[in-house]
């Protein structure tokens, strides 16, 4: 992996500085992480594009204090305002991070964070709030330690710390492209945290697009959480994770060689799975609305029409990315903005693309 630019900016974090702050981003999953079990340790592997412009900024201070008194001790701002309901969900899961940061009782913490897209813009905000929050504190403990010397350490750390907050968020720290999950065929792959891809990305896939059509920004009727534990029990679990598997090597070759049709074939595939398996769940639910499945069918059309390469994927949520080649963006877009667009609340879309990963601001 290309760690070089990680090496620069850790090499700029000094030993007397208060306060660190990064801007990590999102990712969408190509194959999909769905069902876990202990602290997000997933039950299928998955692989991701990281994202660009959907992104969390978080900055944390601190300062020693004065007297230890065995706490963690957080004071949280979201976008300028303090968040009390984000402050108890960050102070339990720092709590529970004292083995992994010793000095984390030895100081008192500032954490400001922002995103940038809409609070209620229904995007899932956890995978790049949650890395961004391990990056910081991995920083802070590498101006009070040292330690990491080595950026792959540095990440490998974050990945992991990220994974302990919400799973997908393991895989924002790296580049272009991560994979999460034990894998035979996949060197180095581990439940424990994402690995970057190290084959080259064809280059077709470098700045791939994807366009966030906002179809609902209502909160969702069932948590991720809630999803996660459904496929206990879901009748389709066990053929669900052999087709993880099978379709993780495929993606795999697909972005190695730029098999863009193998590659768009498993995406929509893989959307239309992660929301079977929910329809099918015991208690049955459906996240997807009128508005996503027009989508998915007027892209399916469009397909069929120009044989353009315009494909589809779904998170756990209505809202649907539409993934494309940088090159055919000309013809691509006036037809998302014209048919699909009017599709979204108040029109609103975040036009976004693959990106390279998260850095120290
Ligand atoms: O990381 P969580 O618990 O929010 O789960 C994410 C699950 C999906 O977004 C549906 C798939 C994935 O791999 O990101």
């Amino acid at each position: 992996m290309a760690t070089g630019s990680i090496n620069y900016q850790l090499s700029s974090l000094s030993s007397t500085q208060q306060s660190v702050a990064w801007r990590s981003p999102s990712n969408i999953a190509i194959v999909k992480y769905w069902g876990k079990h202990g602290i997000q340790l997933p039950l299928n592997p998955s692989v991701s594009f990281t994202l660009d412009a959907a992104h969390t900024d978080t900055k944390v201070s601190f300062t020693e204090k004065i007297e230890k008194d065995g706490e963690v001790s957080i004071d949280f701002y979201f976008e300028g305002a303090p968040n009390e309901a984000f402050a108890n969900k960050i102070i339990a899961f720092l709590q529970s991070l004292h083995i992994e940061f010793s000095f984390l009782l030895d100081y008192d913490f500032k954490i400001e964070s922002s995103n940038s897209f809409p609070h209620s813009s229904g995007i899932a905000s956890s995978a790049s709030a949650m890395s961004a929050l391990a990056l910081c504190f991995c920083s802070i403990e590498k101006i009070l330690t040292g330690w990491p010397t080595d950026a792959s350490d540095f990440l490998n750390k974050a990945s992991h710390i990220a994974r302990l907050g919400s799973g997908s968020a393991a895989r924002s720290v790296f580049p272009e492209v991560a994979i999460w999950g034990t894998h035979s065929g996949i060197e180095d792959s581990t439940d424990l945290q994402a690995i970057p891809f190290d084959s080259q990305l064809h280059k077709s896939f470098k700045r791939f697009h994807d366009d966030i059509l906002i179809v609902s920004a209502e909160e969702k009727s069932v948590s991720s959480r809630a999803g996660h534990s459904l496929m206990e029990v879901n009748p389709y679990a066990t053929v669900r994770y052999e087709q993880a598997n099978k379709n993780m090597m495929a993606t795999l070759e697909a972005l190695k060689t730029g098999d863009i049709l193998s590659f768009g074939k498993i995406l929509e595939e893989e959307a239309m799975t992660l929301h079977a398996l929910m329809m099918c769940s015991d208690p049955s639910y459906v996240l997807m609305k009128a508005g996503t499945l027009a989508v998915v069918e007027k892209v399916r059309a469009f397909r069929e029409e120009t044989s353009l390469p315009l494909y589809f994927t779904l998170d756990a949520g209505p809202n649907v990315h539409l993934l494309y080649p940088d090159e055919v963006e000309d013809q691509i877009w006036p037809f998302i903005e014209r048919e699909l667009v009017p599709h979204c609340v108040d029109g609103k879309v975040i036009r976004d693309r693959v990106g390279l990963g998260p850095r120290l601001i």
